[in-house]
């Protein structure tokens, strides 16, 4: 099963002159895999928690390009890791099967998701014990 060990930090190119920064993230190089959907999260109060679900499919990139916020992962075997995310430059990446809580945003936080996947709720599992019951079974 898939677990916390796959939750990679990527460092992504941050290239500037005196005209400012310019941060590159080409699908299929900087990061495993191609883009088929971009969505970004802004204007959630710093108590908000969002996500609350696992994806059978879908793998993101997480990027804070303005402010910050945290994020939560649970992998099926009961893993937990918490990442600050306050860097443009800067991704996680998580793979399909960890469930994944988002919260503790600044107020100017823009959180920019990359994934592999489009949008399709019948892949999001959006209850705690059914995720816990996928991973056990090994359905996903
Ligand atoms: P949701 O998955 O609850 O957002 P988050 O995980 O960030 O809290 O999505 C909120 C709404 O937006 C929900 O009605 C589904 C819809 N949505 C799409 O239509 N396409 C998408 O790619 C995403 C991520 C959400």
């Amino acid at each position: 099963m898939l677990n916390t060990t796959e939750v990679k930090m990527l460092q992504f190119r941050n290239l500037g002159d005196e005209r400012g920064r310019l941060v590159v993230v080409e699908g299929g190089q900087d990061i495993p895999f191609e883009i088929k959907r971009v969505f970004y999260i802004y204007g959630s109060d710093p108590d908000v928690v969002r996500g609350k679900h696992a994806n059978r499919r879908s793998e993101f990139i997480l990027i804070n390009v303005v402010g910050s916020s945290k994020v939560r992962v649970i992998d099926c075997s009961g893993n937990e890791i918490v990442i600050s995310l306050n860097r443009p430059h800067t991704g996680i990446y998580l793979p399909a099967m960890v469930w994944k809580d988002m919260y503790d945003f600044s107020p100017d936080s823009v959180l920019l998701v990359l994934s592999n996947e489009h949008y399709d709720p019948n892949e999001y599992i959006r209850d705690f014990d059914e995720f816990r019951r996928v991973c056990k079974n090994g359905e996903a």
